[in-house]
């Protein structure tokens, strides 16, 4: 629990433009692919975020080079598919979900030993879905329980598998495809829903063959990844703060340069535009493999609707903002098919809902979703649980409430947006940062 808080008042309307950083997603895995690739991938845009410089001194710490010549340029000396080193520690992800879980594909095919490690909330997080079928392809992996620590033992030899993907996740998916880097022959995964395809997209950046026909994605083992240049786009999940607030709030219109807009990222944008949102794609273009464009919103009233479930995967990381967003909609929105908020860096269901009921707004909590009735955001007490998402949107949250409304516990908001604080103030959302940044516990 840090001591750091946001109090934020009431009466903040977004106006101008901004950027947002590079995304979080497409970050990690820059460095990690970058890592292994022969040569040199210089990468702009990189989000120094607590969780990607995770990633980034993991990396280091199994002898990979990395420069970092200003910010958001990173050059990542690659050491080839087999040039890691055992590291000398234990690797310590701190609250980086991404991070272990694409780790423990990687690491799954070297020869050597390694233990991962996370701050409280990782550590309560479900490890076994990417083990256990990592197991079947030959690694040897041990969990506590279920969760982080997590040790593996190197040196076996791996084989491609067919695996289908139980829970929609794309740390799951590429974790097994960065193990089917290492493994004999095919190693293909099968997704029922569609769940973000950095990894696909970036493998074959770095000239790798992946092959994706319908659902299923596989590769062949033992191909050399090549080092490339990586220009990250803005993080949708970042710019989502600051669409959802703008369209319930714009004083005129709004706009967000640069957002990465890959489709299996957009459900919030698609979700908003059901409830009403007016939010247009400007100048649509390619940043290596990844779509992004500017984003304009403006300010329209917003109702409730069902949330489709097969834009849930889509928006995955969204739900905090969007609920927020049907907190302040006419009418009651209804999510469901959604029990995996409950296993992200808080449980977001649980802890939305308690927010919702500080600032005023009844709920009604699902086993695997939430129902929410629009009506007047009061002033309150909030507490984020350490959760970064949790915390943005009531911040945000602002901009709709009758009074001030305090969160506490927002040190882990630099776990994926250090300069969210400071942004929002110059977009026009009354912010105030309070409390030390040394208080962490973890
Ligand atoms: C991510 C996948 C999602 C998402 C997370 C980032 C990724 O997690 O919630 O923030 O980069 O692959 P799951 O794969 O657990 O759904």
């Amino acid at each position: 629990m840090s001591e750091r808080r946001y109090r934020v008042a009431p009466g903040g309307r977004l106006r101008g433009e901004i950027r947002v950083p590079g995304d979080k997603s497409v970050s990690h895995r820059a460095v990690l692919l970058g890592g292994i690739a022969h040569g040199t991938t210089k990468i702009t845009g990189f989000l120094e975020s607590a969780d990607c410089l995770a990633t980034l001194a993991a990396m280091r710490l199994m002898g990979v080079r990395v420069e970092r010549p200003a910010h958001g340029h990173v050059v990542v000396h690659g050491v080839g598919l087999h040039g890691l080193r055992a590291p000398n520690a234990a690797l310590d992800m701190g609250n980086a979900g991404t991070a272990l879980r694409l780790s423990m594909g990687l690491l799954a095919g070297q020869s050597f030993a390694t233990t991962l490690v996370g701050d409280a909330s990782l550590t309560r997080r479900p490890m076994e879905r990417a083990a256990a079928p990592l197991r079947r392809m030959g690694a040897r992996i041990t969990t506590t329980e279920g969760h982080a620590p997590i040790h593996i033992a190197g040196g076996s030899s791996l084989q491609g598998i067919a695996y289908d993907l139980t829970v929609p996740s794309a740390q799951v998916k590429s974790a097994l495809l960065l193990a089917g880097l290492y493994a004999e022959g095919i190693t293909a995964v099968t997704e029922h829903a569609v769940t973000r395809d950095h990894t696909e997209r970036m493998l074959k950046a770095f000239g790798v063959n992946v092959d994706i026909s319908a659902s299923t994605v596989a590769l062949t083992g033992g191909t050399e990844l090549h080092g490339c240049a990586l220009e990250v786009p803005g993080d949708i999940s970042s710019a989502a703060f600051f669409i959802t607030a703008a369209a319930l709030c714009a004083d005129g219109e709004f706009l967000i340069r640069d957002v990465g807009i890959n489709p299996t990222r957009t459900g919030v944008i698609d979700i908003l535009r059901l409830m009403g949102a007016d939010i247009q794609l400007l100048r649509p273009r390619m940043f290596g493999g990844e779509p992004v464009a500017d984003v304009r919103i403006r300010a329209t009233p917003l109702r409730g609707i069902d949330v489709p479930e097969a834009l849930v995967p889509l928006a995955i990381d969204e739900f905090p903002m969007l609920f927020i967003a049907a907190a302040a909609a006419r009418g009651r929105t209804v999510v469901t098919n959604a029990a995996e908020l409950r296993v992200k860096e808080s449980d977001r269901i649980s802890v939305m809902a308690a927010g919702l009921q500080a600032v005023g707004i009844h709920t009604e909590v699902r086993p695997d979703g939430i129902v929410i009735e629009g009506g007047e955001v009061q002033g309150g007490k909030i507490d984020s649980h350490g959760d970064h998402r949790i915390a943005m949107a009531f911040a945000m949250a602002s901009v709709v409430a009758r009074s001030v409304i305090e969160i506490a516990d927002v040190e882990n908001v630099a776990t994926s947006f250090p300069e969210f604080a400071a942004l929002a103030r110059g977009a026009g959302v009354h912010i105030e940062e309070l409390g030390s940044a040394q208080a962490e516990s973890h």
